[in-house]
């Protein structure tokens, strides 16, 4: 229930609007994204790449209704590709898109917008060296974010999809794209979702999230798994010796800020580990979300708000 109101308020414009007032240095949202520019998620993605760790960094926005801030989002995209580049890191850092921020949700034109926004994100990555993954919204937008990538991976194979356990459709949508090349970050899945689309208890998306690993573990294409379940993590890497993957044949993704010391630990052991930073002034709705998994992190957040 408190999953779902946190949810609820993180698409709710009124209470946005509210809490964006928060300057970004309140301990809450620092936890969890670095900083508001590209400078600083530069910074951070220096740090992770030097403890031995890949990065892959998300320009915070989603959902929006103007072209104009669609096209912000890709000039954010390619200034951050020409500095990772600069800094040379863009070996080790790729950039993750969210379809909706780059324009899907806009009426009408939406669906071609974002594609042709998209292509020119994945085009300024492959001059730089490195890869696009599209991030995935709720499930009104799977179809059209799979139509898209079929699109981009036309010119652009090495672009990335990411899968959501949670629904239904998903064990599916891993067999699909189960190829030789596909690269496929499997999630539980953080949106409000109807149980006509998703599984809504916990352990109904844990098995889901096995057989989903199954598939992608047995198949040719480059799975991510992104979780911090130490469970799901064991699980991964049973099956991946089972199917004869070496370390490098599949990676482990976590989020900036939730459990550093087990993505250490992890590359450490010689694994590949990608940490998703995100960064930049939209950081409400990636935040909520992070609440969402977390309520015990509400009291905190409740204090930083109060005292802003
Ligand atoms: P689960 O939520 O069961 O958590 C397992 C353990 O991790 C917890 O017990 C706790 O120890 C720790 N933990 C988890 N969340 C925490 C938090 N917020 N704060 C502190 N500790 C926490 N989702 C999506 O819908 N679309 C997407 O494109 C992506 N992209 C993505 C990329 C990457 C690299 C990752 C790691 C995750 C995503 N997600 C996502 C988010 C994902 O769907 C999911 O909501 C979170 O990863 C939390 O689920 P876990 O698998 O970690 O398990």
């Amino acid at each position: 229930m408190l999953r779902q109101t946190i949810l609820w308020m993180a698409r709710n414009q009124r209470v946005k609007h509210l809490v964006e007032t928060m300057p970004v240095s309140s301990g809450i949202v620092r936890r969890y994204v670095p900083g508001e520019d590209t400078q600083a998620a530069v910074v951070a993605a220096r740090g992770l790449v030097d403890d031995g760790l890949h990065v892959t960094l998300d320009h915070l926005g989603e959902d929006t209704l103007d072209p104009e801030q669609a096209d912000a989002t890709v000039k954010a995209y390619l200034d951050l590709l020409e500095q990772l580049s600069a800094a040379g890191l863009a070996r080790n850092a790729e950039v993750s898109v969210k379809l909706s921020a780059v324009g899907q949700a806009l009426p009408e034109v939406g669906a071609k917008l974002s594609l042709e926004n998209a292509r020119t994100i994945c085009r300024a990555a492959r001059n730089v060296g490195t890869t696009v993954t599209l991030d995935m919204e709720d499930h009104t937008t799977t179809d059209q974010t799979l139509a898209t990538l079929r699109e981009l991976r036309k010119d652009f194979p090495e672009t990335g999809a990411v899968l959501q356990a949670m629904l239904r459709r998903t064990e599916a949508d891993c067999r699909a794209l189960a190829y030789e090349g596909s690269r496929v970050r499997l999630c539980k899945g953080a949106y409000l979702e109807p149980e006509s689309a998703a599984f809504e208890d916990g352990v109904e998306v844990d098995r889901s999230y096995v057989r989903c690993l199954k598939v992608l573990m047995a198949g040719q294409g480059y799975p991510m798994v992104a979780t911090h379940d130490p469970r799901m993590i064991a699980i991964a890497g049973a099956l991946a010796t089972r199917h004869g993957r070496a370390p490098g044949s599949h990676e482990y993704q976590m989020l900036f800020g939730i459990r550093p010391e087990e993505q250490k630990r992890l590359a450490g052991q010689g694994e590949k580990v990608r940490v998703y930073v995100p960064y930049g002034q939209e950081w409400y709705g990636y935040l909520m979300r992070r609440l969402a998994e977390r309520p015990s992190n509400l009291t905190f957040f409740a204090r930083s708000l109060i005292s802003k």
